[in-house]
């Protein structure tokens, strides 16, 4: 049976992107024996202008029936004027909500070749390899009531309401328990149950959960110390998990410690293993069109994909050493490019990886 993958090349520089990633599929597809199928469908602006939605009809059926998704990028200002529920995020989190996608790993991992790429001294963040486990459909993105409401004094007011269920705290800690028992079997769970009744269940529900993986070591962490730990000593961190926005705050801090935003890859997963891989970077619309960015990022999504989605672990870490390989070989898009160097753009990025995996095919 051949792995149905849908592709979602979205908006801004996610086209640019997405071909260089779909260039190496196809060399594990036909010299690897990776059996896939690609299919393509339009999401985000790019649904919008196609289909009149962000997330069209038949691009959700076909989410519905693939093995796993990959996903460039969504979002644009040309779209910022749309009405709330067709902006290109909503297509994006509907997705997410629709899949059950709940499970949403953002790893942060310092390149030895680009050590010196992070704005942080070398010392703290060599070697830094951190998970963040982050909620993703559930929390103050998805909680009703949510609204803007005209007051009866004729001012408005805009609310939100961050809510979990113990059921949804309960399968994101396992996940997380999970994974650190691959690591180094540290989790740490940020929360903010100094002052917010949902942190505080958070906070007793992972507890519970602890009871199951005794040789897991946890600890809790309030979320704004947990950003001031990011960047004062961030290798103290293994596994972090927590709730959907201040997973969604705490991961950009993280990405940024590696000083190469443009290199790191996400997994969202629902509870069958099925899911949607995508670079953690934004749709970078002021360098759209120019084929300058980074694809690196997107085909490290693809041996996510291989690793968690497609247990292929084998080709996941030949796609990762041959991306290890450009790094060595001195080529640099302009994000990770030092003073002086001459940055590649998108395209010559994407043969030089696959110029390097087909040089490791047998
Ligand atoms: C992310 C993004 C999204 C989010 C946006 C585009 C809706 O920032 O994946 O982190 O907030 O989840
Ligand atoms: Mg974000």
């Amino acid at each position: 049976m051949s792995t149905r993958l849908l592709i979602l090349p979205g908006d801004g520089i996610g086209p640019e992107i997405v071909a260089e990633a779909i260039k190496v599929l196809e060399v594990l597809r036909d010299e690897f024996g990776l059996s896939v199928e690609m299919e393509q469908a339009s999401i985000g602006g790019a649904g919008y202008e196609q289909d009149g939605h962000p997330l069209p009809q038949a691009t959700l059926e076909l989410a519905q029936r693939a093995d796993a998704i990959l996903l460039g990028a969504v979002g644009g200002p040309q779209f910022n004027e749309l009405p709330r529920e067709l902006r290109p995020e909503r297509g994006l989190l509907s997705l997410r909500s629709e899949l059950d996608l709940f499970a949403n790993l953002r790893p942060a991992i310092l390149y030895p070749q680009l050590a010196d790429a992070s704005t942080l001294r070398p010392e703290v963040v060599s070697g830094l390899d951190i998970m963040i486990v982050r909620e993703l459909t559930g929390g103050i993105y998805f909680g009703k009531p949510r609204g803007i409401r005209l007051l009866d004094g004729g001012q408005r007011d805009g609310y939100n309401t961050m809510v979990y269920q113990e059921a949804e705290i309960e399968r994101i800690a396992r996940v997380a328990f999970e994974i650190a028992g691959k690591r180094q079997k540290r989790l740490c769970s940020v929360d903010k149950a100094n002052v917010l009744e949902v942190s505080e269940l958070w906070r007793e529900v992972v507890d519970q959960v602890a009871v199951d993986y005794p040789d897991i070591e946890l600890s809790h962490m309030y979320v704004d110390n947990a950003a001031m730990q990011l960047v004062r000593a961030p290798k103290q961190f293994d596994v972090v998990v927590t709730e959907n926005l201040f997973g969604d705050v705490l991961s950009d801090a993280a990405a940024m410690l590696t000083g190469s935003i443009g290199m790191l890859p996400s997994a969202s997963l629902n509870a069958s293993g099925m899911g949607m891989y995508e670079p953690i970077h934004g749709s970078a619309p002021d360098i759209a069109g120019k084929g300058v960015a980074n694809p690196l990022a997107t085909i490290l999504s693809v041996a996510m994909m291989l690793r968690y989605g497609l247990d292929r672990s084998d080709l996941a870490t030949h796609v990762e050493e041959a991306v290890g390989q450009v790094l060595d070989q001195g080529l640099r898009t302009a994000d990770i490019a030092a003073d002086g160097s001459t940055p590649v753009g998108t395209e010559q990025m994407g043969q030089a990886v696959v110029d390097a995996l087909r040089g490791r095919a047998s």
